[in-house]
Order: C-alpha cells, then sequence, then structure tokens
C-alpha cells in the first residue's frame, strides 16, 4: 500500500456540488501562473534560508539532539510535563494523540514505552494545582520541559517559576538540571537568561520559525521522542511531502490545490473552515491546525498596508462523534462552510462487530462488519448528506496513522497555510493581534513598563452595574 496521504477535491467541484456553490477547473487554471510564481517564490526563500520551518525536516542533528537527550531522560523519569502554550503545546498533543495509544497515560509502566505525558497549556489554578498534587509524590522521577520561544509568555513563566521553586525546595537548586529542560530561543528572552543563570539543559526553538510552525523542531520533538515515537519517520514524511510540494505545477500540488481552492471558497463567501477527522487519532491534529489557520490568516492588513480584516474561521469537528451535534447546522444552516474530510483508509486495529444478536432486525446489519468499516461508512454518508446539500467537501486520505504519513500532514498544511497568506496578500508569520492581549495581562499583573496601559484597564475592568442582571 502506498503511504502517501493523498488530497480528494471532487466533492467542491461543481460537478459534485453544482455551479452556484462548486468551483469549475477554468476559475483554478486561471491562477496557475500565480501559483507557479509562488511556489518559485516560497522555494527561494525556503533554500536560501528565509522560510526557515521549511528546512526543519532536513536537520538531522537537531532531531539526534532531542533522541539523545529524550532516551537519557528516558532512564531515569516517569512523568514528562511539558509547560507551553499555542505553538509550544498544540504540537505535542496532536502528535500524543495521532502516534502513541490513546490511552497511553493508563498503560502500566512495562506496557508503556514512554514516561507518562502530560501538556499543561493553561494556567487554570484547579487544573495545575491538580497536576501538582499528582506528581508529587513521584516528583524525584518528573522532568519538566519548559517551552516558550519569545520566553516571556507569562502563563509558561508561571508555571516555570512555580516548578522551579517546589523542586528547589524539596531537592535543592543544584537539582534542577536534573528535572526541567528549558526550550527557548537559542540567544535572547528571559526564559533564555534564566536557564543559563540555573544551568538548565536547553534546546532551541530554531530562529525565524514561529511557535505554530515548530512541532517538527525542538518544540515537538523531544516529548514524541520520549514517548518512543518514530521521529526519524515523522520528519521522513515531512521531506518526502517537502518533494511533492517543491512543483510549481498546481495540479500536481497538493498544498497549492488545497490552499487555491481555499482561497477561492473564500472570496464565494465560504468563510469558515471545519476540519473533520473520523479519527480519534486525528482530532488533535485540527486542534494544531486550528491555530495555524487562525493566527497565521486572521489578518487586518494586507502587505502593502490596506486594511482589509480577512482571515478563514477554522472550526473543529470530530467525526463521527460531531454528526450527532453539529450536522445538522452544516446541512441546513448557512452555506458558507467547506469541510475538510481526514479519512483513514486502513485503521491499526481489528476491532469487529460478533453476530451474535444480529437476528435481531435492528441491529441484523451490523453482524461481522468491523468498526473500520463503520466509521469510514459514516464519513462516507456524511459527505454524501453534504454534498446533497451543495456544501463542498475535501478529503485527505490517510492510508494509515503512522508517524510518517503524520510527518506528511503537518508538513502539507503547513505549506498550504505559506501558499494562502500570499494569495491574501497577508504576512502569515506574525500574530500582532495576540500582542496586545499579551501587553494587558502583563498590565493587570504588575509588569514594569506597562503603567499606561494598566490604568486604562483598571477603569475597563470596573463592572458597571447598569449592565448586571
Ligand atoms: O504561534 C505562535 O507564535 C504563538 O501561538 C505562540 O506559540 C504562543 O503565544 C506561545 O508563545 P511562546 O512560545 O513564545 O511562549
Amino acid at each position: 500500500m502506498s503511504q502517501q496521504i493523498r488530497l480528494y477535491y471532487k466533492n467542491g467541484t461543481a460537478d459534485a456540488i453544482g455551479l452556484e456553490h462548486g468551483l469549475i477547473r477554468d476559475e483554478l487554471a486561471q491562477y496557475e501562473d500565480q501559483i507557479a510564481r509562488i511556489i518559485d517564490e516560497q522555494n527561494h526563500l525556503a533554500n536560501t534560508g528565509k522560510l526557515p520551518y521549511r528546512k526543519l525536516p532536513y536537520d538531522s542533528a537537531m532531531l539526534e539532539t532531542a533522541r539523545t537527550l529524550a532516551c537519557d531522560l528516558h532512564a531515569r523519569c516517569r512523568n514528562f510535563v511539558v509547560l507551553g502554550i499555542g505553538g509550544s503545546a498544540l504540537g505535542n498533543i496532536a502528535l500524543q494523540t495521532a502516534l502513541s495509544h490513546p490511552y497511553y497515560n493508563l498503560l502500566d509502566d512495562e506496557k508503556r514505552p514512554g514516561p507518562r505525558l502530560f501538556v499543561m497549556d493553561n494556567v487554570d489554578p484547579v487544573q495545575f494545582g491538580a497536576l501538582l498534587d499528582l506528581l508529587e509524590p513521584e516528583l524525584d522521577a518528573t522532568v519538566f520541559n519548559v517551552i516558550s520561544k519569545s520566553g516571556q509568555t507569562a502563563e509558561t513563566a508561571a508555571q516555570f517559576l512555580v516548578i522551579r521553586n517546589l523542586l528547589s525546595k524539596k531537592f535543592g537548586k543544584d537539582s534542577l538540571r536534573k528535572h526541567v529542560v528549558v526550550t527557548t530561543d537559542p540567544a535572547g528572552g528571559a526564559m533564555r537568561d534564566v536557564a543559563d543563570h540555573d544551568n538548565l539543559c536547553t534546546l532551541e526553538v530554531p530562529p525565524g520559525v514561529g511557535g505554530r510552525f515548530s512541532v517538527l523542531s525542538h518544540v515537538g520533538l523531544l516529548s514524541a521522542s520520549i514517548c518512543d515515537i518514530d521521529t526519524e519517520q515523522l520528519m521522513a514524511g515531512a521531506r518526502d511531502m517537502d518533494d511533492r510540494l517543491n512543483t510549481p505545477d498546481l495540479w500536481k500540488n497538493p498544498a497549492a490545490i488545497y490552499a487555491l481552492i481555499q482561497f477561492l471558497f473564500y472570496q464565494k463567501g465560504k468563510h469558515i473552515s471545519v476540519m473533520f477527522p473520523y479519527s480519534y487519532q486525528l482530532k488533535d491534529l485540527s486542534d494544531w491546525y486550528r491555530q495555524l489557520w487562525a493566527e497565521s490568516l486572521g489578518k487586518a492588513q494586507t502587505l502593502d498596508g490596506k486594511t482589509m480584516h480577512i482571515g478563514p474561521t477554522p472550526v473543529k469537528a470530530l467525526g463521527t462523534t460531531d454528526q450527532h451535534s453539529q450536522v445538522q447546522l452544516y446541512r441546513e444552516g448557512l452555506n458558507d462552510k467547506v469541510f475538510t474530510f481526514l479519512q483513514v483508509r486502513h485503521f491499526d486495529a481489528p476491532c469487529s462487530i460478533p453476530p451474535e444478536l444480529s437476528d435481531a432486525d435492528a441491529f441484523h446489519y451490523l453482524g461481522n462488519k468491523s468498526f473500520a468499516q463503520l466509521i469510514n461508512a459514516e464519513k462516507v454518508a456524511t459527505e454524501y448528506a453534504l454534498v446533497a446539500s451543495q456544501r463542498p467537501c475535501l478529503t485527505v486520505q490517510f492510508p494509515q496513522i503512522n508517524p510518517y504519513t503524520v510527518g506528511q500532514f503537518i508538513y502539507l498544511f503547513e505549506v498550504a497555510t505559506s501558499i494562502m497568506g500570499t494569495l491574501f496578500n497577508i504576512n502569515a508569520y506574525d500574530q500582532p493581534a495576540v500582542e496586545l492581549g499579551k501587553k494587558a495581562t502583563f498590565a493587570l499583573m504588575g509588569r514594569k513598563g506597562h503603567e499606561d496601559l494598566a490604568k486604562d484597564l483598571t477603569a475597563f475592568a470596573e463592572i458597571d452595574n447598569d449592565f448586571l442582571v
């Protein structure tokens, strides 16, 4: 079986859903030259080091460092805790859900191929407190991986301060190096300063690689390696996808086709993009995609300074679960969405339905069928129903879920995001709108240099009882 993931887009075309809502080949063909220019330009940027995320799959030294460190940590830790948020957490979660046992943390120590993994991407006091309580008796066998590219995100810094204090008190300051790995910018940022001061073990987020494009760097590779995910295959998948995406030929380039279709539907008023995996293992890749798409493409200004307020809204759904909560809206609500199904051809678990009791009329059809058949039948059925309502549907077909196919998927969507950014004529790599919220948090929490904003916020945060019911 070929292990290439493929994009199927017929159900987004007029052939399938009619002229009013579907795309015709000519509409796509008009962009052939522009796409070729975009691909050539992006290849050039990648080859001259100006689009550094594109080179991550080729960085064997980086991969080796992560694997060697994971090996060392593996021998002495039962719990591995990632402290990070956004791009410093979502990729780790996605890789773990996709490529480890669905109940990995609940497996017995002998059956689990690595330490238990916790990714703490919030500062909810109850959740964080509960995790610390859980880990307290095993703190000596716990390693924390603090991940922050900027080194100044309040949530991650707060978590870091708590565990630093906890570990220092319990084992002494000198023990910190044994329990903490900091993944951050190689040169700048407060986290780098503290890590150097404490003589902590550090890994690097490569310069120029934004958080949401960093899963194939040390950000995602250490936790994946320590959980025994085959990171070499993950990178091989990304590299092989890179080969496919180098071509300027629109019709042969799945990232270009995907980006262009999404772009054209956006122009036609379909502003919501739903990712709909029919696989539990792929569900957190939707979360990862949601950040990638939203932070990269949701922009107020074009590159030439025009105010535009652009950006498709990414939504995640899970098959078959959300058939029973969302599909009513998806079929009969506004026709303003594009659906991307993720379908798995071969599931690794045989789980089948016994014939017993299938003589009961209502259940007869299920006897001797597999769960894989059922979930895939439901995918086709849902797509059929959406197409019947002229809703555009695309499918990314996974022959199987494994590190090689997941590596392809990650890279495909990263490059598609870059191409969409260029089609929209926006900067896909910054996130200016996130910064104001970060600054406001600093101001509310009393950080020096934010006094003026703090004054504004004091008035803003006051509750006006006229509006309180
Ligand atoms: O994609 C991004 O740049 C953001 O989502 C960041 O990953 C997120 O804000 C966390 O930032 P940092 O890694 O600097 O702590």
